[in-house]
């Protein structure tokens, strides 16, 4: 069966969104989440250096250096934060910038851990400034001054905090200020994951959901979710969905081709939404370049969801690159598309992820 996608066509909730959505987390723990490094799949170069600063840090009986990790939505950060804490057998507290209003509210997080405890706060780089302030002194020195009252009943008192690890999260690296970065004694990156790692987390998903798959189907799944282990397991539970009704619940090749071009979802993982951005460039801007912001003003995104939902699977995939003077459709986007290459576009196919 063949459906034609309709660019009209636009979910309120992206199925192919890398940020999280509602119903992606069950109630209470994720059964989908690995709980240690053995169980995680991919990003073996993290996972190896983790693993020798755990096992240092626990030798020397010492809590980890902070570590920041960073890079697009949906690739594990959250999940990484609880295998650290697990791997060092501490707990994690987690929150996140936004959350973190004022910097009373980062003194009750602090003074509420235990020794060695990890503290991880998404979204790092949205702290405000006042916060920040305070949490440079906990970084560097376990200790914060809180000063009470103002004029002459003003009052200063040193408190001691216990000794912990800071996992902060960001998808952007260079929105971080410097005094922040440079506290962080551990910064990893973390990559878009291969189809063929995908395809073992989707196996490994559906044996968790109690779900027959082939691993045809599982690499079918892995292929459309845009290096993203958060929208692979959002498209497998839909899948299992439509094999079902379909195909007694297993999930084959066929299935799984039929149930994504239903949802809206390409062979390679495009939607409605992409289609409609890179269409966009090449009718409206003549291939590119064009601005970040002009672009999102023309089809009615904010920017940031350019920059991260949008963006970087396109950018890796070499259907758009990011010049000096804006961004530009390459070749191969337009085979995709079926469109032609505008003649006076200066793309050229250069995958970069977070430099801008
Ligand atoms: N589920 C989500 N991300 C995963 C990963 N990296 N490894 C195993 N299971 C996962």
């Amino acid at each position: 069966m063949s459906i034609e996608f309709s660019d009209e066509f636009d979910f309120e909730n992206r199925i192919v969104d890398n940020t999280e959505l509602p119903g992606d987390v069950p109630e209470g723990e994720n059964p989908l989440r690995p709980k240690t490094l053995d169980d995680y799949i991919g990003q073996e170069t993290v996972k190896e250096n983790l693993r020798i600063f755990i096992d240092a840090a626990k030798q020397r009986g010492e809590t980890l250096d902070h570590v920041l990790l960073y890079g697009p939505p949906g690739l594990g950060k959250t999940t990484l934060s609880a295998i650290i804490a697990n791997e060092l057998g501490v707990s994690v507290r987690i929150t996140s910038g936004p959350a973190i209003e004022k910097p009373g509210d980062l003194a009750s997080i602090l003074t509420n851990l235990n020794q060695g405890d990890v503290l991880f706060v998404d979204e790092i780089h949205r702290l405000s400034r006042a916060v920040e302030e305070i949490l440079y002194p906990s970084m560097e020195d376990f200790a914060i001054d809180i000063i009470t009252g103002k004029g002459q009943m003003a009052a200063s008192y040193h408190l001691p905090l216990p000794k912990f690890t800071l996992v902060g999260a960001t998808t952007r690296a260079g929105q971080l200020t410097a005094p922040l970065r440079d506290r962080f004694g551990v910064v990893l990156r973390l990559e878009l994951y291969t189809p063929e790692e995908l395809s073992r987390i989707v196996m490994r998903s559906a044996g968790i959901l109690g779900v027959e798959i082939e691993p045809d189907g599982a690499l079918e799944i892995a292929s459309r979710s845009r290096g993203t282990p958060r929208i692979a397991n959002r498209l497998l539970k839909r899948v299992r969905d439509f094999a079902q009704v379909m195909s007694d619940g297993v999930i084959t090749v066929e299935t799984a081709r039929t149930a994504l071009e239903r949802l809206g979802v390409d062979e390679i993982g495009l939607d409605s939404n992409d289609r409609r951005m890179l269409k966009a460039i090449v009718n409206f801007y003549n291939g590119g370049p064009v601005g970040l912001e002009t672009l999102a003003a023309a089809i009615g995104e904010e920017a940031v969801t350019i920059e991260d939902v949008y963006e970087p699977y396109l950018l890796q995939i070499g259907f758009l690159s990011r010049t000096p003077r804006g961004r530009c459709i390459t070749a191969a986007a337009c085979e995709h598309l079926g469109l032609n290459f505008p003649s006076g576009t200066r793309a050229q196919a250069q995958p970069s992820l977070f430099n801008d």
